[in-house]
C-alpha cells in the first residue's frame, strides 16, 4: 500500500487537507493528515491610490531622502548572519525592507527597531538560519528574493517564497541556474517564476559564474551562498554592477577579494565559513530616490534643493553625471564616507536641459533611474538617445513599455525598440493632461509625478500606493519643497 502521506485525491476520493468528517462520509479510513502549507507571512493587498501632479513654482529647501534600499537589505540580512549586535542608524523603512525583516525573523533572527529609532539585529552565524514555518512573502521586491534564495540556497532545509502580483512575474532562473550548481534545488512554477521552494543543500559546491546579465542581485545571491559553502566562490562580471555586497561584506569582517579577470572583467569572490562580527551600519540617503526631488528641482526655474547625506557609490551614480551631461546645475559639497560608501550633499538648481546620448556602458550605474531621467529628457531640448535598455523590461514592471505609454499620453514624441528608447524633448515640458498607468511599479508613478510637475496640464497616476516600497513620505517631502502632488 501506497505511503498514506503521499495519497492523491485520485486514490482517496478527497482533496488533502479535507476534514476528518468529510473523509468518513466517502468511506474512507482515516489517515495522518497532509502538512498544510504554510501561509504567507503577509498577504498586503495595496487598495488603488490616484495622485495627481500640478505644474508648480520653483521648489525649494534643504531635505534627506529616506535610506538606501540596496543598502538597507544588504544591513538587515548581515545583521541577521554576523555574531553580536549590529545597530542599523536610517535603514529605510519602506514595504520592501520590512519584508526582508520580517522574512529574517522567520527565520531565527532578531531584527527590530528601538524607541531610539535605531534598527538592531542579532545574528545566527553564518548557516545558522532556521527553517520558517512561515512562507516568505517578499512583496514587491526582486532584491529580497533573489538574495535570500542565495543565503537560503546552502541551508539544508525547505523554505517556502512567494511575492505580490509583480514579483510573481519576474525571471527567477537567473539565480536558480548558478545556485543549482552549487548544489541547492527549487521547485518554481513554469518559466522560474515564484511562488516556489527552495530545497537548501547540506553538500555546497563552491563556483566559478561568468554573469550572463549585469545583476547585482544575482552577483550576490552567489556570493551569499558562497558564505556557507567550502572554499572559494567566485562571480565574474564584465559590466561592473553596484558593489554594496562585496563592501559591507568587508564592513563586517569577510574577505572579499575582487581582481581583475581577463577581457578586463571583474572576478568577486568569498571563502566560505568564515564568520561576520556585528559592526554598526550608517545607510546613506538613497541615490535612486533623490534623483525623483532632483530632477522635479531641474524642471522648474528657479528652483534650489539640497538633499543632505546621498549615497554617492560610483557604480550608482550615472544618472547625476548624465544629467550634469544635459547641462544640470548639480553640485556636490561635504564629501565623505560612512562604513565604506562615499556620499555628500547635492545643490540642485533649476537648469535649461539638453538632450544627450546615454553611454549604453553607464546603464548598470543608474539602471533605476530611467524612468525619472525620461522626465527629464521630455522637458530638455533635442533628443536623448539611451541604449542597453534590456533589463528595463524585467523590473517591477516593463519599465520601458511603461515609460513609452505615459511619455506618449503625455504628448511626447518618441520611438522605442526591443532595448532602446529615443525621447524627443522640444526644450520645453510637454502637455501632460493624462492619467498614465503604472502597473504595481513605484518608479514609474514617481516619474510621471515628478514630470506632473511641470506639464501643462496636471499629470494623474492610477495608483500611488507602490510609492510606500521605496520612498514613503514621497509626496509629503516633494511637496514640503513646494511640489503640488494631491490625492486625485
Ligand atoms: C539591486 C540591483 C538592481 C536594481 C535593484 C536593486 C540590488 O537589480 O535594479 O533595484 O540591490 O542589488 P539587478 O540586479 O536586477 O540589476
Amino acid at each position: 500500500m501506497k505511503d498514506r502521506a503521499c495519497q492523491t485525491k485520485e486514490s482517496t476520493g478527497r482533496a488533502p487537507g479535507e476534514t476528518a468528517g468529510r473523509r468518513r462520509r466517502y468511506g474512507v479510513a482515516p489517515f495522518t493528515p497532509l502538512q498544510p502549507i504554510p501561509t504567507p507571512m503577509s498577504a498586503k493587498a495595496n487598495a488603488p491610490r490616484p495622485l495627481t501632479a500640478r505644474r508648480s513654482g520653483p521648489l525649494t529647501g534643504t531635505v534627506r531622502v529616506p535610506g538606501d534600499k540596496s543598502i538597507s537589505h544588504r544591513a538587515l540580512m548581515f545583521g541577521a548572519l554576523a555574531l553580536g549586535e549590529t545597530r542599523i542608524e536610517g535603514l529605510l523603512e519602506g514595504e520592501d525592507v520590512l519584508n526582508t525583516a520580517a522574512a529574517l525573523r522567520a527565520l531565527g533572527a532578531e531584527a527590530e527597531k528601538g524607541a531610539d529609532g535605531v534598527w538592531r539585529t542579532r545574528g545566527r552565524g553564518v548557516g545558522g538560519l532556521a527553517e520558517p514555518s512561515q512562507v516568505l512573502d517578499m512583496g514587491n521586491s526582486g532584491t529580497a528574493a533573489r538574495l535570500l534564495m542565495g543565503l537560503l540556497s546552502t541551508h539544508p532545509f525547505t523554505s517556502f517564497m512567494t511575492g505580490d502580483a509583480s514579483l510573481v512575474k519576474r525571471p527567477m532562473a537567473r539565480v536558480t541556474t548558478p545556485l543549482e550548481r552549487m548544489g541547492a534545488s527549487f521547485v518554481l512554477r513554469s518559466a522560474g517564476r515564484l511562488p516556489g521552494a527552495i530545497v537548501g543543500t547540506d553538500r555546497p559546491v563552491p563556483i566559478e559564474y561568468r554573469l550572463p546579465v549585469a545583476s547585482a542581485q544575482v552577483k550576490s545571491a552567489i556570493l551569499l551562498a558562497g558564505l556557507n559553502t567550502p572554499g572559494r566562490t567566485t562571480v565574474i562580471e564584465t559590466e561592473p554592477t553596484r558593489d554594496h555586497t562585496e563592501r559591507m561584506l568587508r564592513h563586517f569582517g569577510i574577505d572579499v577579494r575582487v581582481e581583475e579577470a581577463e577581457g578586463g572583467a571583474l572576478a568577486a569572490s568569498v571563502v566560505g565559513h568564515g564568520e561576520l562580527t556585528a559592526r554598526d551600519v550608517v545607510v546613506p540617503a538613497d541615490p535612486s530616490s533623490a534623483a525623483f526631488p532632483a530632477v522635479a528641482a531641474l524642471i522648474r526655474p528657479d528652483s534650489a534643493v539640497t538633499l543632505t547625506g546621498v549615497g554617492l557609490n560610483p557604480r550608482r551614480a550615472g544618472v547625476y553625471e548624465t544629467l550634469r551631461e544635459m547641462g544640470a546645475d548639480i553640485a556636490f559639497t561635504n564629501a565623505r564616507e560612512e562604513g565604506g560608501e562615499p556620499l555628500a550633499d547635492l545643490v540642485v538648481r533649476g537648469s535649461a536641459l539638453k538632450g544627450v546620448e546615454v553611454p549604453p556602458e553607464r546603464a548598470p550605474s543608474m539602471i533605476d533611474e530611467y524612468p525619472v531621467l525620461c522626465a527629464a529628457a521630455a522637458c530638455a531640448d533635442g533628443p536623448t538617445v539611451m541604449r542597453g535598455l534590456a533589463e528595463l523590461r524585467v523590473k517591477e514592471s516593463d519599465r520601458l513599455a511603461m515609460m513609452a505609454a505615459g511619455l506618449e499620453a503625455c504628448g511626447v514624441r518618441l520611438e522605442m525598440g526591443e532595448d532602446w528608447l529615443v525621447v524627443h524633448g522640444t526644450g520645453r515640458p510637454p502637455k501632460g493632461g493624462a492619467t498614465v498607468a503604472t502597473a504595481m511599479d513605484h518608479r514609474i508613478a514617481m516619474s510621471f509625478l515628478v514630470l506632473g510637475l511641470a506639464t501643462e496640464e496636471p499629470v494623474k497616476v492610477d495608483d500611488g500606493s507602490f510609492i510606500d516600497t521605496s520612498f514613503p513620505g514621497f509626496t509629503a517631502l516633494m511637496n514640503g519643497l513646494g511640489a503640488e502632488i494631491g490625492e486625485a
